[in-house]
């Protein structure tokens, strides 16, 4: 789709009434945006394909495609639905205007209309949209960033997306709210990003952490979290950032959190977390077998680090499809698995 290279505001008139469409189209020529014309709903659709609109004034009662119908697909395509829609409508009906608003309309302006009223709406709508659009390519960059921190090493290459997978799948089977898995996901897309303050020489050191290493690695969650703090977007996950190397007994890491203190959310990530990073290779061994690592799993929650009930959930809902995930993404040959590494809690304390 085109995408408007002008930095003038292009809106989009629709109107089958000429002395309409035109009326609108003299005023807002005059505020100095550019201004395209449709006569009904089809026309419309083609234009938007062509020259993406900032915004959008339509009526409702048109030939071959209507208003709603415009506004239902506009707002049901991620590529046009932050375009702002003003519908323009003779109806004062409170059934028409709750439809379009159901359909996704932003606002409403009645006919017949004050052409000053029609200018500040535009304006304040267009001020809106650009701020929307400010904040997402903001979080697209941090969004883009934490993927490079991941794939500059092979051994954490599509870790986080399955760890976002795993995440929500548990989330859903613990019954978190649905309004909750979005911050869920932001959470585990970002957990390592702090990850960039971390030289490569230690992220990818083959032999184990000296003890001063490993504090500089714990400082990956601080970190991440300063880097995810500023963006508004993203805000709501950063204690799954900070905190999820965190453990009910106190022994995590990096403010030491006792049991309830670590929310749910961070509690779910983690073991989400631990999971994905057991069973991938690692630069200091091999990938752990799917039932070891369920082992694994269950002897730490046993001995206070993981939460119990969600790894008995993971464990016998979530893992059978874990194991099929890891096998398919990672494709590692069958030879790789390390059998001889010890079933041991001590890995999760030193995961990285
Ligand atoms: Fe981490």
């Amino acid at each position: 789709m085109a995408k408007a290279e002008s930095p003038v505001p292009r809106i989009l008139v629709v109107d089958d009434n000429r002395t309409n469409a035109l009326l609108l189209e003299r005023v807002l020529l005059g505020e100095g945006h550019q201004v395209d014309v449709a006569s009904d709903g089809q026309e419309a659709l083609e234009r938007i394909v062509h020259h993406t609109p900032d915004l959008i004034l339509l009526d409702l009662d048109m030939p071959r495609i209507d208003g709603y119908e415009v506004c239902r697909q506009v707002k049901n395509d991620p590529a046009t639905r932050l375009i702002p829609i003003v519908i323009v409508t003779a109806q004062n009906a409170f059934e028409a205007k709750l439809k379009a608003w159901e359909l996704g309309a932003d606002d409403f302006i009645t006919k017949p209309f004050q052409c000053l009223e029609v200018v500040a709406r535009c304006r304040s709508l267009l001020r809106i949209k650009k701020l929307v659009e400010e904040r997402d390519s903001a979080e697209a960059v941090v969004f883009a960033f934490a993927r490079v921190v991941e794939a500059k090493s092979p051994y954490t290459h599509g870790h986080s997306e399955r760890v976002a997978a795993y995440a929500l799948t548990l989330a859903a089977e613990v019954a978190v709210p649905e309004d909750e898995w979005e911050t869920l996901r932001k959470g585990a897309l970002l957990h390592d990003i702090g990850k960039v303050s971390v030289p490569d020489a230690i992220l990818d050191k083959p032999e184990s952490l000296t003890p001063a290493e490993f504090e500089i690695m714990k400082q990956h969650t601080v970190q991440g979290a300063r880097i995810a703090e500023p963006l508004r977007s993203v805000r709501d996950a950063v204690p799954m950032i900070r905190w999820h190397h965190e453990r009910l007994d106190g022994r995590g890491y990096p403010d030491g959190l006792f049991g309830g203190a670590i929310p749910l959310l961070v509690r779910i990530l983690s073991v989400a977390d631990v999971y994905d990073s057991l069973a991938s290779a690692r630069p200091y061994r091999g990938a752990i077998p799917h039932q070891q690592c369920l082992e694994i799993l269950r002897r730490d929650a046993a001995g206070g680090g993981l939460d119990p009930e969600l790894v008995d959930h993971f464990c016998t809902a979530i893992a059978p499809t874990a194991a099929g995930v890891i096998g398919k993404a990672l494709r590692v040959p069958d030879g790789l698995f390390d059998q001889r590494t010890p079933a041991s809690t001590s890995f999760i304390l030193k995961l990285r």
